[in-house]
């Protein structure tokens, strides 16, 4: 199973932390250390943290940490030995030829393999005369054959296993195609096609793989799509589809739509900076990838109710990690597609360029919710109104509040004493929600030893013993002389203790990259952990004298019953026994 330590040793060397980190974060070098902000939770003040002596890496918010391939593994979602692939590949080095499991990135681009067949197979099937309908369909919504190209565009026939006999030939067995979720099972476990009857529109990810599929019907039948479920190969909530063509247009931002079909057809009108998420509400993660290429998004959902509820929570993802949102406000059509093939792509142009801010377009729809002849009415929109502003800085509160007292004729003093009122309440409010996710944070950080919570002194002595002895490997004879195994509470510390202390003996190495192979990223996460608190200590010699002091005396504690705090009935048994 295992890679030499003299193989990992090399590829540590060739792919320097803070460089391999550098191009998925932005680093600032402190010191000895680079900060930035962490790309695994949404903060505003970097606490991510880069070692280059140990090459690891702590996020001192979220409890992240690792090493440069805990960190691959993390950014790519990929598993052990696929990451160690990717850092080979980027740095030149030759894997070594066996003895490591590949089965899990064997069976990952067996999916690749066959989702490229199966695109290749639809596209096929939508030029062929026999499904002429289909190809009209495209053409009938006004996609060119370069664009049906240039998406690889296809369609799937209304037959249950044309795909099925089509990917067997190529040597595809069921069951593969079935983890590809090519294919469906019957109850019976007959295996059939899963997208009959649609047009097919490749999901491809980053790197030009084809990941999933959307299917549509022609028709004005339900289910609408189809889409590929979760496989090894694809996490929808983590992908942005037309990412890969958007990627290099991005720089004035990317329009986020609801639909393949919009991207589609804004792609076609010359928008290339055009994307969606996947059939999903937008996650945290699709965010992320999002903020990886701009600072801007402009949101162009569909102009119905759902759409405008999508609005409201994206702009929420958005401003967490700081990328600036304007909305684009449709009318006279359904959707962006509708409204290019209706008004034609310069009108869009210009709904792009008159975009309103985020708050231009919360105001306006405040505004749409009231009849402002009303006196009663009025004074509702202009409290919410108000607390719409609160959010503002004090130049922007000003401005917007002059152009409310105008258009309502209210004082703007009023108006501005108004919203300040709120300022203060929501600023109480954010500060109980900042506490309550640190609370979270903290929580998630302490899910790998659960029994923490319980025996906290005692996990926390055992930590900085942890944490001595990764820095000073020197100091663990010492160590071993004070301590037994048994002396320690925790069970989760306890086994880090026993890998790390026998890791020494042995004279094996203590580089997170090679401790890798016998913890799990998590484990090894907490390691990089307590390395980082390691560094920190001044008298590690004292630190560790101190700290099995104190473990002892939390064991003698936890093994004398209080006898204080016992019923008659738990003293009378303690003395049977
Ligand atoms: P829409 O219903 O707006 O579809 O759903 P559309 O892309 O504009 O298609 P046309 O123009 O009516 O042909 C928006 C997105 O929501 C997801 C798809 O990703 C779709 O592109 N969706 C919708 C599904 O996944 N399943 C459905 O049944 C419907
Ligand atoms: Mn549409």
């Amino acid at each position: 199973m295992a890679f030499t330590d003299a193989f990992l040793e090399e590829l540590r060397a060739k792919n320097e932390i803070s460089e391999v980190i550098g191009s998925y974060v932005n680093l600032k070098k402190a010191g000895r250390l680079y900060k930035g902000l962490c790309p695994f939770h949404g903060e505003k003040t970097p606490s991510f943290t880069v070692y280059p002596d140990t090459q690891s890496f702590y996020c001192f918010g979220c409890g992240v940490g690792g090493d440069v391939i805990g960190f691959i593994r993390k950014a790519e979602n990929l598993d052990y030995t696929e990451a160690i692939k990717l850092l080979a590949d980027r740095s030149g080095i030759a894997m070594p030829e066996s003895g490591y499991d590949d089965s899990m990135l064997k069976r990952r681009n067996r999916i690749y393999e066959m989702n490229k067949e199966a695109a290749r197979f639809f596209f096929n099937q939508l030029i062929d005369e026999k499904n002429r309908h289909a190809l009209q369909y495209y053409f009938d919504r006004g996609y060119t054959f370069e664009t049906i190209k240039h998406f690889g565009l296809g369609y799937a026939p209304d037959s249950w296993d044309a795909l099925k006999k089509h990917l067997n030939e190529l040597r595809f067995s069921n069951e593969e195609l079935y983890e590809a979720n090519l294919l469906k099972k019957s109850a019976k476990g007959g295996y059939y096609d899963n997208f009959r009857g649609r047009v097919m529109v490749p999901i491809i990810d980053l790197r030009g793989r084809v990941v999933a599929f959307g299917g549509r019907v022609l028709d004005d039948s339900k289910p609408k799509y189809i889409n590929t479920s979760d496989t090894l190969a694809y996490k929808k909530t983590h992908q942005i589809f037309a990412m890969n063509f958007a990627k290099s247009h991005a720089e004035n931002g990317l329009i986020l739509c609801e639909g393949y079909m919009d991207v589609i057809a804004l792609h076609q009108a010359g928008f290339e900076n055009a994307v969606a998420s996947c059939g999903t509400a937008l996650t945290p993660e699709q965010v992320r990838v999002i903020a990886k290429y701009t600072d801007t998004v402009i949101l162009s959902q569909d102009a119905d109710e759902a759409g405008r509820k999508a609005v409201d929570k994206s702009i929420a993802l958005f401003s967490d990690v700081g990328i600036k949102v304007r909305v684009l406000n449709i009318q006279g059509a359904k959707d962006p597609d509708e409204f290019i093939q209706k008004f034609g792509a310069d009108r869009f142009k210009a709904l792009i360029e008159g975009a309103e801010t985020d708050t231009e377009y919360k105001l306006l729809l405040a505004k749409q919710k009231y009849d402002l002849s009303s006196p009663a009415q009025l004074a509702d929109y202009v409290g919410e109104a108000a607390r719409i502003l609160s959010e503002l800085s004090p130049v922007k509160r000003d401005i917007y509040a002059s152009e409310i007292a105008e258009q309502t004729k209210v004082s703007k003093q009023a108006i501005l004493s108004e919203s300040k009122r709120y300022a203060g309440k929501v600023g109480r409010t954010k500060r109980r929600e900042i506490n309550r996710s640190a609370m979270q944070m903290q929580s998630e950080k302490d899910k790998i030893n659960p029994e923490k919570r319980r025996y906290k002194a005692a996990a926390l002595a055992e930590e900085r013993i942890i944490a001595v002895l990764l820095c000073h490997p020197d100091l663990c004879a010492a160590a071993q002389a004070a301590l037994g195994d048994d002396d320690f509470v925790t069970a989760f510390n306890k086994h880090i203790y026993a890998v790390v202390t026998r890791r020494i003996q042995a004279g094996e190495s203590l580089q997170l990259s090679s401790l890798g192979q016998e913890l799990t990223m998590e484990e090894v996460g907490a390691l990089a952990g307590l390395e980082a608190m390691g560094k920190t200590l001044s008298n590690p010699q004292q630190e560790l004298r101190e700290s099995i002091a104190t473990l002892k005396e939390e064991k003698r504690k936890l093994l004398k019953p209080d006898l204080a705090a016992m019923s008659d009935e738990e003293f009378r048994k303690l003395f049977e026994n």
